[in-house]
């Protein structure tokens, strides 16, 4: 996750510099970036004023749990149409997300997905809400949401399919089930949840190891280069690290499958006690990248991106030498 915000910082950069008066003259959006705010401390959620309503028929969701889940809860905008500020605030307050962390994910949604001009994003598909682009810049349609395929939304996720085999967007519970699987077989033991019913690091390195095997056999056009890689472990990270509770840091698998199946935030939950940021996340990632298995990256040839040349390591176990580099 470390990597994100090289790549990211310039694109954070560049938010700033389309906040001039001549874009809110021409009707563009003036971005705001909030300020870093001073609390960041344990806290439960939901409160009061954020009950779960369900979403409805014209609201928008998508791949992403935490901000379903915000939507969800109104912490974000219930049709699930967000500013980048209004990504950052809600992350904060309903996850204890880190302000710079934050910032670059929304930055990137926005510029990738959403309508920078408009300060818009759609957490689920395209909106009628959010048009094309002044100029059509990137293109004649509106801007695809985080939904869409490419740019953010990519392969060997854990709970969506590839886009190329399957539903990209919505949960899908013959994913989660090998998830529970592993947590069934490498999990940590609770006297109060279960035998193996946690939900920790070694889970998760054999999950997405496991999850990458079967996606090079099934998908063609598997696309899993440095910077897809980087993304997906990531948010196995986010889902330790964010989805735990906050009161004793660990991870249910009951408490996952409130986030996961659901999109609610489960009973007597409480956001992380400290901010989370990459700083903390970077541990884990080299964990999960270079624990037990080796980690495989590539794309098919012929698409390779100037991350997907500088990679990684191999070993006997990939089944298609195609997407070795
Ligand atoms: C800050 C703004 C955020 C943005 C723009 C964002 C965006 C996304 C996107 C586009 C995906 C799909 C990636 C894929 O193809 O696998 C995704 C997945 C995911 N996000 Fe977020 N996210 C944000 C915050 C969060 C937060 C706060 C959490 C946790 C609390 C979270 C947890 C996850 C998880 C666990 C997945 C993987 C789902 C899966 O693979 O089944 N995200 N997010």
């Amino acid at each position: 996750m470390g990597r994100i915000v090289l790549w990211i910082s310039p694109l954070l950069w560049a938010l700033s510099t389309l906040t001039t008066p001549a874009a809110a003259d021409s009707g563009g959006v003036i971005i705001v970036v909030p300020p870093v705010s001073t609390d960041t401390g344990i806290k439960q959620i939901p409160d009061a004023a954020h009950p779960y309503v369900a979403p409805g028929p014209g609201d928008q969701r998508g791949p992403c749990p935490g901000l379903n889940t915000l939507a969800n809860h109104g912490y974000l905008p219930h049709n699930g149409i967000a500013s980048f500020e209004q990504i950052v605030n809600a992350t904060r307050e309903g996850f204890n997300m880190e302000h710079d962390l934050a910032g670059a994910l929304a930055g990137f949604a926005m510029l990738a997905r959403g309508n920078a001009f408009l300060d818009l994003v759609s957490i689920g598909g395209t909106s009628s809400l959010i048009p094309v682009l002044p100029g059509a810049i990137d293109g004649p349609n509106p801007p695809g949401g985080i939904s869409k395929h490419g740019r953010f939304e990519g392969d060997v996720s854990m709970t969506r399919q590839d886009a190329a085999i399957g539903d990209n967007v919505n949960f899908q519970n013959s994913l989660y089930d090998e998830l529970l699987l592993y947590t069934g077989r490498f999990g940590d033991d609770s006297p109060i949840t279960g035998n193996g019913s946690i939900v920790t690091t070694k889970v998760m390195q054999e999950f997405k190891y496991a999850r990458f095997l079967e996606d090079q056999v099934q998908n063609k056009a598997l696309q899993y280069h440095v910077g897809r890689l980087t993304l997906s472990y990531g948010e196995a990270a986010f889902v330790l690290n964010f989805f735990a509770n906050g009161t004793d840091g660990t991870l249910s698998q009951q408490t996952m499958g409130s986030f996961f199946r659901n999109q609610t935030f489960p009973a007597n939950w409480h956001r992380r006690s400290t901010p989370g940021s990459t700083v903390g996340f970077r541990p884990l990632g080299m964990a999960q990248g270079t624990g037990t298995k080796k980690e495989h990256c590539g794309g098919p040839v012929g698409h390779l991106g100037t991350w997907g040349q500088r990679m990684v390591h191999q070993d006997e176990r990939n089944l298609n030498k195609k997407y070795i580099l």
